[in-house]
């Protein structure tokens, strides 16, 4: 049995202003019906899956409960992270609560804000990676890149693959610059890391011991002193407090010597920015993507979105721009520089 850990504690400020601090991208219906928390956790759902863990802030506990009960499924877990410290503790209170009941557990980290259309797919190279991950392997999963993204991180294979099976990583670079992803990019050696591991909770709960051994006692202590409060496990506020904020892919994968990716060759997009949700839907030629109550005149290779049904949202002789308007606040941005609407969030922060 694997048991997905489902992260969706992120706030997702690159997706402001439709991505909120109190309404985070993951629980919201960015491409189609069902929110990417909910496709996330149908993903990896039925034979061979246990009950998701999901680990995720205390604002958000009710809309994970009322989202996966809408698509029938169950929590395993929640457990409620007192303070977002970013995903390097989450994952490893995620294994310790696995790990509690069956040390040698498989877990399947996922990310709730991930596009992969054919769920069918996913799941064969999940069982492609399990081999490995019962050897010991952290196995992550590789997408070819399509450009020279600077938000991935970057998985250097030690041969190219000859088939589908795993491949031992060479290398592990999170968020290279621009210039160190052009040249990944050009080299043919390079996937872009999927963000979604697998491995054994004892695997990476050493890994934690070998690579960020500072984690291990806070985070350790905040478990073990959880408090279960309406069906939710509440980590305990003051040693996680102590827990670094700090992403498993700096605190573990760029250190770790232990690593194979699975090429994972259907289709996948991290919908983390106005960039790739311009891609996802589908700009026509011109490359004009709009969403309903928008119209674009003359523009090209632009997005433009309402997000209220009053609303209207209209772009003449726009080229290369973002523009998602919501009742309360609206982004216009350079389509190139979706990246930066994080700062967009930092700057209205520090006004308030
Ligand atoms: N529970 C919890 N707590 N979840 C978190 C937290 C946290 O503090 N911080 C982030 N998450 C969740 C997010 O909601 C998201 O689902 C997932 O963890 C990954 O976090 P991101 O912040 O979206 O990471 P990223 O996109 O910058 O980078 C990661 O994903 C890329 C692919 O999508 C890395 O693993 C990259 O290497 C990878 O290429
Ligand atoms: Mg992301």
């Amino acid at each position: 049995m694997i048991t997905p850990v489902l992260l969706c504690g992120g706030s997702g400020t690159r997706l402001w202003p439709l991505s909120r601090k109190s309404y985070p991208k993951q629980f919201a219906a960015l491409l189609g019906d069902e929110t990417l928390f909910q496709a996330s956790a149908k993903r990896l759902a039925g034979e061979g899956y246990a009950d998701p863990v999901v680990v995720t802030a205390s604002d958000f506990r009710f809309i994970v409960t009322e989202q996966l009960l809408t698509v029938d499924m169950d929590p395993g877990a929640i457990l409620i992270e007192p303070e977002g410290r970013n995903t390097a503790p989450a994952i490893l209170a995620a294994a310790l609560h696995i790990s509690s009941s069956d040390p040698e557990g498989l877990m399947l980290v996922a990310p709730s804000d991930h596009v992969v259309p054919d769920d069918a797919a996913f799941r064969e190279a999940v069982a492609r990676g399990i081999p490995a991950a019962q050897s010991g392997q952290l196995v992550t999963f590789g997408i070819q890149p399509t450009h020279a993204e600077t938000g991935y991180g970057y998985l250097e294979l030690s041969k190219a693959p000859d088939s589908d099976a795993p491949v031992a990583l060479k290398s592990f670079v999170e968020k290279p610059d621009a210039k160190t992803a052009v040249k990944m990019l050009k080299d043919g050696k390079h996937l872009w890391n999927g963000g979604i591991f697998l491995f054994r909770a004892c695997d990476i709960i050493d890994a934690f011991k070998s690579h960020a051994p500072a984690l291990l006692a806070p985070v350790q202590a905040a478990y073990k002193a959880a408090k279960s409060d309406l069906g939710f496990l509440r980590l305990d506020p003051e040693n996680w407090a102590q827990a670094e904020d700090i992403s498993i892919d700096y605190a573990v994968m760029e250190r770790a010597d232990n690593l194979s990716v699975v090429p994972f060759k259907a289709g996948w997009s991290d919908l983390g920015g106005w960039d790739a949700v311009w891609r996802e839907t589908g700009p026509d030629s011109d490359g004009v993507a709009t969403s309903d109550h928008a119209t674009a005149i003359d523009c090209q290779n632009t997005l433009l979105r309402s997000e209220s049904d009053g609303l209207e949202v209209v772009g003449i002789g726009l080229d290369n721009v973002i523009a998602v308007a919501m009742p309360d606040a609206v982004l216009i941005a350079d389509k190139s520089r979706a990246q930066d609407v994080k700062k967009a969030v930092a700057a209205l922060k520090a006004k308030s």
